[in-house]
């Protein structure tokens, strides 16, 4: 199964449009979670993972978190925003900070692959948002290569109308599920 993390608020934006392009690649199972539609609250820095390894707040990260265990591949798309990923990514990401005390603690997730997929504006780059992505990846067990599939100048051409890009994206898909 893949997991697919949308980080986009725009139904028919330009990340749903490479979005579309990914999932018609894919072969197998997959799960999408809309990053807006979740309550998710972010870190706290309570700090008690630190000593569990576990984050104890309860809401729809316990979820996202059952499902990136089973997942043999997850994918992170988002706009970027100020260089970043978008508000709720972050606010999910950040929650990963158990995951990284519980590395400290030596324990450690399944190994898989991770990818990423991100639409700009044109107006900032997006290394801060691949960077971030790649992170919140390692942290869930991505191994080895993460690569970077996007539409970068959508003020300009919709995602849906940049040819390379959503062949790069559909390519994301077969990296994802290994073939
Ligand atoms: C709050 C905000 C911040 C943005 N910051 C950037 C940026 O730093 N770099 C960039 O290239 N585009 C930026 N954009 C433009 C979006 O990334 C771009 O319009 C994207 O294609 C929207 O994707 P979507 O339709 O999937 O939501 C920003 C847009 C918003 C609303």
């Amino acid at each position: 199964m893949v997991l697919i993390l949308n980080g986009s608020p725009r139904p028919d934006g330009d990340t749903a449009a490479l979005l579309r392009a990914f999932r018609a690649a894919l072969e197998g199972a997959f799960v999408q979670i809309d990053a807006y539609r979740e309550k998710i609250t972010p870190c706290l820095d309570c700090r008690r993972c630190a000593e569990t390894g576990v984050c104890p707040i309860r809401d729809g990260m316990a979820e996202v978190t059952r499902l990136a265990d089973q997942a043999a591949g997850i994918l992170i798309a988002s706009p970027v925003y100020f260089s970043c990923l978008t508000p709720p990514l972050f606010s999910i990401g950040s929650r990963l900070q158990a995951r990284y005390c519980a590395s400290l603690l030596g324990i450690r997730p399944a190994a898989k692959k991770g990818a990423v997929l991100l639409a700009g504006g044109g107006n900032g780059a997006p290394d801060g948002a691949y960077r971030m992505a790649r992170q919140f990846l390692r942290l869930w067990g991505a191994a080895g290569d993460i690569p970077l599939a996007g539409s970068f100048q959508t003020d300009c051409r919709p995602a849906a109308e940049d040819r390379e890009a959503l062949a790069k994206a559909a390519g994301l898909a077969a990296f994802l599920e290994g073939r």
